[in-house]
């Protein structure tokens, strides 16, 4: 299933080859159709995709962006909402076409029925090409948190307690962090037609784990990546210290054919 890609070198020099080589899958899929639909990310681990994607000669202002997921009930405008961040790192540093990058939530209508608006949105633009995925360590991806379906769409989701903690440093006080979300559902990601995971440092080890060798389970979300023909996980040191197999892992990568090079 999935290409597991172990980065050696120091957490920063890690990072940076990741954004490297998750900035190459996307570039392919740009130079194959410069319209191409990117699903984007939020939070730390994709920085270094964007900034390795900011110094590509690319042009990217026809590229279309869906977001993962949002948080209900941050004041318009707040700088942390998703739509900020989303512009801020991502439409701005890359060059991109506001017009053309989607959140959940965006479009002004009844949060009730945001979910079924934004898939409609995505169905339309054909579907996400490149998906960028960070994971939690609650093990999950966008906002779906254990328990979530793996046929789940779009929706209004609780964020876990262990979430909020962990994304109170982008707020003055942990009861700042928004409680709702909106997110894009696990059937809705693995509809993307690649997978690109990244994940960065000792915390996320546990989830890691679980989603690349764990049992198939809701309460790992990640582990939904195991049904997807296309995944790149890409990976430190210290993400991938608790693989089983990550000695094959390094061997297969760095063995890998010419044509896949
Ligand atoms: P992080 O979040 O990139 O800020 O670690 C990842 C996630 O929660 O999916």
């Amino acid at each position: 299933m999935a290409e597991v890609v172990i980065l050696p070198g120091t957490p920063d020099e890690a990072k940076a080859a990741a954004g490297e080589l998750a900035a190459d899958a996307i570039e392919r899929v740009v130079r194959a159709r410069p319209d191409a639909v990117l699903g984007l990310a939020t939070g730390s681990t994709p920085l270094p995709v964007w900034s390795a994607l900011a110094s590509r000669p690319l042009d990217l202002s026809r590229v279309r962006g869906f977001a993962l997921d949002e948080y209900i009930g941050l004041p318009s405008g707040h700088p942390e909402s998703y739509r900020a961040v989303i512009t801020r790192e991502v439409v701005d540093t890359l060059g991109l076409d506001p017009a053309l990058v989607h959140v959940p939530g965006d479009d002004g209508g009844p949060i009730e029925t945001a979910g079924e608006r934004y898939e409609a949105a995505i169905a339309a633009a054909g579907g996400v090409d490149v998906q960028v995925l960070g994971i939690g360590r609650t093990g999950h991806i966008g906002f779906n948190e254990p328990g979530s379906s793996f046929a789940s769409r779009t929706r209004v989701k609780t964020l876990t307690a262990a979430t909020r903690a962990d994304n109170a440093r982008f707020f003055s006080s942990p009861d700042e962090v928004p409680r709702h979300c909106l997110t894009q559902g696990l059937g809705t990601i693995l509809e993307a037609r690649a997978l690109v995971l990244l994940a960065f440092g000792e915390a996320k080890a546990d989830a890691v784990a679980g989603a690349v060798e764990g049992p198939v389970s809701a309460s790992v979300p990640g582990s939904a990546i195991q049904l997807h023909p296309e995944v790149t996980v890409l990976l430190d040191e210290a993400a991938a210290s608790k693989l089983r197999f990550a000695d094959y892992y390094r061997d297969a990568w760095d063995n890998r054919p010419d044509w896949a090079r």
